[in-house]
């Protein structure tokens, strides 16, 4: 990697918004930063990123953005341990997956460094704005998308990459119902499931709003060919405890490939937590929920961390989880946490210091 951290240019905002953000009562995603990392293609080619304050973008009617939707982000978090110093988590990761999502989009790829030292510039300025109380964390979100003109339908020639940041609390409050989905599909085969595509999500929200209305918080996807098999959440990969055992399907074209669940089944692994990576089908959760070997189900990800869900819903039926003394949920979410938190060792090497 050519390291450019010397070469981004800072121009730091006047005043300051952090005054007005109550730190104790964070929500989701709804606070933003001072400034955000900006960065521009044209011409073939990425422009050296900026820190600049934040501020609204103004875009052409024909951006391709808006007809054709070209555009991926990424999900990560900052946290500041009881020294003040900040780390990251398994941030290369993300980069990947980024031009992972890039490319399947026709996206120009960023070069690491672009991404790398810009976050760190950006994280560098806006420091203050990393919590450090337990369970929120500043929520960072890099994106590219199309800016380039043109009705024509094929790729923009320009593309813009900003990061953005929000001091955040937990993504989902309260009880976790979930729908098992019969009907409709997030991905197919040969699609662009395992892309981090915002049209990806645009397409769960009617399902997932007709669960809302049944009294569900997510939709669980199945497979689209016979929706036979369990694939994931909307904004989480999906776990499910038989007995003592974890099980989560393995990822493929229609499913991403989340950084905290490759996490979970390493963690899980070493604490001698039997994990099997396999297809799961609804009947075979079904029929564990009755005779009474589902012990567990939790969704994994970077803005949902460890959520467990308290119960599902499948044609017509609800299926209450039982509610154990110890579950892994808990216990592997305060591993995962400890460990991007700078609260324990990090044996696999994944905290990452800004
Ligand atoms: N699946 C979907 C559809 C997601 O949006 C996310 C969130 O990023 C995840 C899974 C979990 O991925 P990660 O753990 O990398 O955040
Ligand atoms: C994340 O977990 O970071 C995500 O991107 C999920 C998002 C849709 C909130």
């Amino acid at each position: 990697m050519n390291a450019i951290i010397n070469d981004i240019e800072i121009i730091k905002a006047k005043t300051t918004k952090i005054n007005e953000v109550d730190f104790d009562n964070l929500k989701f995603g709804q606070v933003f930063s001072d400034h955000m990392l900006e960065c521009n293609y044209k011409n073939g080619a990425w422009e050296v990123p900026k820190v600049v304050p934040y501020h609204a973008i103004t875009l052409d009617p024909s951006a391709k953005i808006f007809h054709y939707g070209q555009s991926v982000f990424e999900g990560m978090k900052a946290y500041k341990d009881a020294n003040n110093e900040v780390w990251l988590f398994r941030p290369l990761e993300n980069f990947k997956r980024l031009n992972i999502s890039s490319k399947r989009l026709a996206i120009p790829e960023l070069p690491e460094a672009y991404f790398m030292d810009g976050l760190k510039a950006l994280l560098e300025v806006d420091k203050d704005w990393i919590p450090n109380k337990e369970g929120s964390s500043l929520y960072i979100r890099p994106f590219v998308f199309a800016t380039g003109k043109g009705f024509h339908a094929s790729p923009a020639d320009e593309y813009k990459f900003i990061i953005s940041t929000a001091p955040s609390g937990a993504y989902f409050a309260g009880k976790v119902k979930v729908l098992i989905e019969q009907t409709y599909s997030r991905s197919a085969n040969g699609g662009v499931g395992y892309a981090k595509a915002g049209g990806n999500y645009a397409g769960q929200f009617y399902p997932t709003q007709l669960a809302v209305e049944k009294g569900y918080q997510q939709v669980i996807w199945t497979d689209d060919t016979n929706h036979e098999y369990i694939e994931e959440a909307g904004a989480m990969n999906i776990f499910i405890r038989i007995n003592d055992t974890l099980i989560t399907g393995p990822t493929s074209d229609r499913i991403l490939d989340g950084i905290t669940r490759k996490s979970i089944i390493d963690l899980a692994k070493s604490e001698n937590i039997p994990v099997e990576v396999r297809k799961i089908s609804v009947k075979e959760v079904v029929e564990a929920a009755k005779n009474g070997s589902l012990k567990e189900m939790f969704g994994a990800g970077t803005a949902a961390v460890i959520s467990p869900i308290d119960g599902f819903g499948y044609q017509g039926t609800d299926y209450d989880l039982p509610k154990l003394d110890k579950t892994y949920a808990e216990y592997l979410k305060k591993r995962i946490t400890d460990i991007q938190t700078n609260k324990s060792e990090d044996p696999f090497g994944w905290r990452y210091k800004v």
